[in-house]
C-alpha cells in the first residue's frame, strides 16, 4: 500500500473523530446551557411560533405583527413621542438606544426615518427577543448588539445625533459615569428614569418599599456633576440584581421623570 494515501486516510479518520467529539460536546453544552433553544417546533411555521420560542415577553408587538406576546404597548409610548417632539425630526439622523428590552421603542424610532439605529442590549434573552421582533415587524434600519452599553460608549468611536436612555440609569452602579459617557458621544439625549426624591424620602426615612419591606440603605455614591450634588441610594444588598430592579421599578417614594435635550 502506498504510504501517502495511508497517511491521508488516517488523518481523515482522526479529523472525523475530532469533529464528532467536538460536535457532540458542543451540542451537549448547548442543551444544558440553553435547553429552550435546542428544541424543534412542529406544525405550520408562523410568527407566533417565533414569539413562543422565547420565554418572558413583557411587551406587546405592534398589531400588524399579528402575535400575542407581552402586554405593554410601548411601540406607541408617549414618552418617546414626547422626546421626538422636543428633539425635532430624526429623519436621516443617527440614533443610539440603550437597553432596547424588546425593541418596542426601536420600532417606534424607526418609523420616523433615522438613517441609523444602534440598539445595545446586555441581556441575552432580551437580545434574542429583539431579534425576533426585528424579523416579525421587518426592522430595516435598526441593528442590535449584545453587550454592555457602557463599553460601547467607551470604545466605539462614533457620535450620535440622539441617544435614547429610557429606563436604564437607575440600573447603573455608577449612574453619573453613564451620563458622562453619553455626553462624550452626543449633544442630545433623552433620559427617563426613576429617581428618589430627597423631599419625599429624606435620609433616615424608615418607610419600607411596598414589596421589599426593607428601607433604603446607606448612600453608596455621592458625586458632584455640574455643581449639582447627586447621591445614589441602594436597596437591600441581599436581594439579587434582577429582584432589586423589579422592586426598584415598583418602589414607593420613587418618582418618575423624563428629561429632554
Ligand atoms: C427597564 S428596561 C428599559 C427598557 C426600555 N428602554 C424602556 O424604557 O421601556 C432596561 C433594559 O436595559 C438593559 N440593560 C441594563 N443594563 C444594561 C447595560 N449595561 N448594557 C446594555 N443593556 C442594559 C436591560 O437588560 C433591559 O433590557
Amino acid at each position: 500500500m502506498p504510504i501517502l494515501p495511508t497517511i491521508i486516510e488516517r488523518l481523515r479518520g482522526a479529523a472525523d473523530l475530532l469533529e464528532a467529539r467536538s460536535i457532540s460536546a458542543a451540542s451537549a453544552r448547548s442543551v444544558s446551557d440553553n435547553p429552550v433553544l435546542d428544541e424543534y417546533v412542529v406544525g405550520t411555521p408562523c410568527a407566533q411560533n417565533a414569539v413562543d420560542a422565547l420565554p418572558g415577553w413583557n411587551l406587546a408587538l405592534p398589531p400588524q405583527a399579528g402575535v400575542a406576546a407581552g402586554h405593554g404597548a410601548f411601540y406607541n409610548d408617549p414618552r418617546i413621542l414626547w422626546a421626538l417632539k422636543q428633539f425635532g425630526s430624526i429623519e436621516g439622523r443617527k440614533i443610539l438606544e440603550l437597553g432596547p428590552l424588546e425593541a418596542s421603542h426601536t420600532w417606534l424610532l424607526e418609523q420616523h426615518g433615522p438613517s441609523e439605529i444602534h440598539a445595545i442590549e446586555a441581556n441575552k434573552l432580551s437580545y434574542l427577543r429583539c431579534l425576533v421582533v426585528k424579523e416579525l415587524v421587518e426592522l430595516k434600519t435598526a441593528k442590535f448588539y449584545l453587550g454592555d452599553f457602557n463599553k460601547w460608549l467607551e470604545n466605539v468611536e462614533q457620535r450620535y445625533d440622539l441617544v435614547v436612555a429610557s429606563g436604564v440609569l437607575y440600573h447603573m452602579d455608577d449612574p453619573i459615569g453613564l451620563l458622562e459617557r453619553i455626553a462624550k458621544r452626543t449633544d442630545a439625549f433623552y433620559l427617563w428614569t426613576h429617581y428618589m426624591s430627597d423631599e419625599a424620602m429624606p435620609d433616615g426615612d424608615p418607610r419600607p418599599t411596598r414589596r421589599a419591606r426593607a428601607p433604603l440603605q446607606a448612600v453608596v455614591l455621592r458625586r458632584v456633576a455640574e455643581q449639582v450634588v447627586l447621591r445614589r441610594h441602594s436597596r437591600s444588598a441581599s436581594l439579587g440584581r434582577k429582584e432589586r430592579h423589579r422592586r426598584c421599578d415598583q418602589g414607593a417614594g420613587l418618582r418618575r421623570r423624563a428629561a429632554g435635550p
